[in-house]
């Protein structure tokens, strides 16, 4: 008993500073994805809930890109482990699509935090015989820009 208690207090601080370095995933802040858009998410809320803008490198439409507003939500379930969830919808300003992504917030390898996103863009079509042509699909992976000052 006596020589176990040296050994448990090592193991109890070796996994308490284990868990304390565990870098985690957040969403708040400023991100670029792989075809050079960029967004903004400000704070989430207690309930997971956040807002933001977003600004797209590219479009399926002519029209002149503008910065658009996006709405999502974070899952908060403690299974999430430092590297959660989420959803949001880009409300296209400039256009009359709208578009959703999915994805989760990764630490990688080197501790960079990363977003992997699946997204569905929902164009406008005149009538229901051109639904089947409404939708298309991709993913996008975003990585953090710098805090400016
Ligand atoms: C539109 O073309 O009607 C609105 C802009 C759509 C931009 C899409 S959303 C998915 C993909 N990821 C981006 O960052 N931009 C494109």
């Amino acid at each position: 008993m006596v020589q176990a208690t040296p050994f448990l207090l090592v193991l109890f601080l070796a996994l308490g500073a284990h868990g304390l370095s565990v870098k985690k995933c957040s969403l708040t802040g400023r991100w670029v994805n792989d075809l050079g858009s960029n967004m903004t998410i400000m704070t989430v809320n207690a309930n997971g809930d956040f807002a933001g803008s977003y600004h797209t490198a590219v479009s399926a439409t002519s029209n002149e890109i503008k910065l658009s507003p996006l709405k999502g939500t974070l899952q908060k379930s403690p299974n999430q482990k430092g590297q959660p969830t989420f959803g949001f919808t880009v409300n296209w300003s400039f256009s009359d699509s709208i578009t959703v992504f999915t994805g989760q917030c990764f630490v990688d390898e080197d501790g960079k935090e990363v977003l992997k996103t699946m997204w569905l863009l929902r164009s406008h079509v005149e009538s229901i015989k051109s639904d089947w042509k409404a939708t298309r699909v991709g993913i996008n992976v975003f990585t953090r820009l710098p805090t400016q000052e």
